[in-house]
């Protein structure tokens, strides 16, 4: 072999093997070297609404331009009756969610908005209920919302997909089902249909069950429970 391209080839390895920055940096390796661990790289990507089309906006962003810092939104659920009288704080409680009507904040659910742009995934961070931690959408079957009367507001694993029903133990599951909009703070749902559309879930709450739920239609949801109807309410994040 040449001597001068094997000497070529020896310096580089050994420079890639000496500066890892050459390589894939790790935050393990960064704190070996006295360096903080690497920014997490979800980011909030405007001031605004986090909308469904947040993420079309992703590719386009040149790399180059500084994002905003991510501040990870965080903090318990209030539910609101439509009539906006608060009824309470969402309960750490499954598989039934809940109202917490006993007073005690530590009884709270506490969630964090995981990811960047809607649809985004909900995870639990003081569960006293065993996996799954994320908070999503549980239905019976993989037909559209319209057919569905209800779907459970529930404890689900985090679906592999976005952009469809994930079967799981429990059912077929969605979890990166939501948004936030920033001004108001209240948190959105939707559903998306076996044929790729998408469909608004509306948040029902059955005080004789104590129990919160989607739906799609409120009508069908009473006729459904003509005995104990539900009313409609909202879901807003109270962050800390
Ligand atoms: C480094 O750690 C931060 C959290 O401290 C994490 O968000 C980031 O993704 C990590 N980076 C790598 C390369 O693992
Ligand atoms: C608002 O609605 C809730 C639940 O439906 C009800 O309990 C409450 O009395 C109402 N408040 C007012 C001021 O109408
Ligand atoms: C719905 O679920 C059934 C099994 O329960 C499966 O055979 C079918 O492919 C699923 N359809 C879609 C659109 O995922």
């Amino acid at each position: 072999m040449n001597f001068k391209i094997f000497a070529f080839l020896a310096l580089a390895f050994f420079l890639a093997a000496v500066n890892p920055s050459l390589g894939k940096e790790t935050n393990a390796s960064r704190l070996r070297r006295g360096l903080p661990p690497l920014p997490p790289r979800s980011l909030f990507r405007n001031k605004g609404a986090i909308g469904w089309t947040a993420s079309a906006t992703t590719s386009s962003r040149p790399s180059s331009t500084p994002r905003p810092r991510f501040s990870s939104r965080s903090g318990r659920i209030q539910v609101l009756a439509s009539n906006g009288s608060s009824l309470g704080f969402v309960g750490n409680s499954t598989p039934v969610i809940s109202i917490n009507f006993g007073g005690d904040p530590g009884q709270d659910l506490r969630i964090q908005i995981v990811s960047e742009s809607a649809p985004f995934n909900i995870i639990v961070t003081n569960p006293n209920f065993p996996t799954p931690f994320y908070l999503g959408a549980l239905a019976s079957s993989n037909l559209s919302l319209e057919k569905l009367t209800t779907v459970a507001l529930s404890n689900v694993d985090r679906a592999r997909s976005k952009s469809r029903a994930t079967a799981s133990e429990k059912g077929f599951v969605q979890s990166a089902i939501w948004s936030i909009d920033l001004n108001t703070q209240e948190l959105k749902a939707r559903y998306v249909n076996p044929d790729g559309t998408k469909s608004p879930l509306f948040v029902v709450y059955n005080a004789h069950y104590n129990e919160l739920h989607f739906v799609g239609n409120v009508d069908s949801d009473n006729l459904a429970n003509p005995g104990f109807p539900g009313s409609a309410v909202k879901l807003y994040l109270s962050e800390d």
